[in-house]
């Protein structure tokens, strides 16, 4: 099959082959014909060697995120028949219950091989049926970028109609975190590098927009938005020395959600500010298979539509990355059969 591997850290070992063994699924294990695969950042900061280098082997096939048929079964198998329509959960064993360290051993799109390849082997425990509006293109962006704001706003937290959540730019998970709560009935508050794409987040379900390049102080301009009293909830995508600022925009009691670390994986982060609001400062990891199973249930009801920034072939997986670098609005994917 044609495939690509991680060779060593760096682009310039990122190769595409055409010679790779099919893998075969073991016991409980089903075969994907991948149809389709779709880029988060973590995908990019894998192959420059900042995610998790040290649990990286060496020739790993890259990218966590995929949908496809099922294409063979391994011994065992019960939920799926050849056929059908399946779609990754990134951490194969994490089904139900707290997060644990012996999960990250078994990640899509490393340690384990990803979907940027003609097959991939999951486990039918981690292997989510598809739902029926959407194109494998479609359902290959859900499961990091969706599951993870859904798993701050609905797991950690009960955000609803009357709730306000601020988002940080327009990149995956933002844009699902827009789409998402706008179908919960919250309000959105979206923010941007660019006036172009907060009218299209407005276009998604924002109510309200900050520019962060001309308005730097947005947690000001939040608060300004919400009568001065904070959101029930940031996404922070961002992390780095901003993560005050999103404590700052919260309300009483409110929550920032830790998703990113598009400014730094280390944060000053001021604890007058936490202790005062009593904020909870709440890290997310993607999610577990039964809040993603409500996600697509959720995604189904609501006829979400991933938000496609574009496609790429296979061949031109290193286009996609770069798409990626240069700020896509909502997903880039990776069309491979
Ligand atoms: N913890 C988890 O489970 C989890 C899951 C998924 C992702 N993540 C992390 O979350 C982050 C975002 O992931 P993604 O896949 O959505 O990335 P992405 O698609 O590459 O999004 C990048 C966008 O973020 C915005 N941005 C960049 N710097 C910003 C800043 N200083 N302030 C506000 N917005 C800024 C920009 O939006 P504009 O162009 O609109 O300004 C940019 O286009 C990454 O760090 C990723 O690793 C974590």
């Amino acid at each position: 099959m044609r495939a690509w591997k991680l060779d060593d850290f760096g682009f310039d070992n990122l190769h595409l082959y055409d010679d790779v063994p099919v893998p075969v699924p073991g016991p409980g294990e089903i075969l994907v014909k991948v149809a389709a695969a779709a880029l988060n950042y973590r995908d990019k900061a894998l192959v420059e060697g900042i995610y998790a280098p040290e649990k990286m082997p060496k020739g790993l096939i890259p990218v966590a995120d995929f949908a496809g048929s099922v294409a063979a079964l391994g011994e065992g198998v019960t939920k799926f028949a050849v056929g059908d329509r399946v779609t990754s959960h990134f951490y194969l064993d994490w089904i139900d219950g707290p997060w644990r360290e012996s999960y990250t051993d078994r990640q899509t799109g490393g340690p384990l091989d990803g979907g940027l390849a003609e097959y991939a082997v999951l486990t039918e425990a981690a292997a989510m049926s598809t739902p029926a509006h959407l194109s494998d293109e479609g359902a290959a962006t859900l499961p990091i970028a969706a599951l993870t704001p859904w798993f701050a706003m609905r797991e950690y937290g009960d955000i609803g109609i009357g709730d306000t959540v601020l988002v940080q730019g327009t990149g995956g998970v933002s844009v699902f975190a827009t789409q998402i709560a706008t179908a919960l009935g919250a309000r959105v508050i979206g923010t941007s590098s660019s006036d172009d794409k907060l009218k299209r987040i407005r276009e998604l379900g924002a109510t309200d927009t900050i520019n962060y390049r001309t308005t730097p102080d947005w947690a000001a301009a939040a608060l300004e938005l919400t009568g001065g009293e904070g959101v029930d909830m940031v996404i922070d995508v961002v992390g780095g020395t901003g993560l005050t600022d999103s404590v700052r925009a919260v309300k009483g009691s409110g929550m920032v959600a830790v998703v990113g670390f598009l400014d730094g994986q280390t944060s000053p982060l001021d604890l007058m500010s936490v202790i005062w609001r009593q904020a909870r400062v709440q890290g997310i990891a993607v999610g577990h298979v039964r809040a993603f199973e409500r996600l697509l249930r959720f995604v189904g009801e609501h006829r979400i539509r991933p938000v496609v920034d574009s496609v790429f072939d296979l061949e031109d997986a290193r286009e996609a990355y770069e798409r990626l670098n240069q700020g896509p609005f909502g997903k880039v994917v990776i069309k491979i059969a």
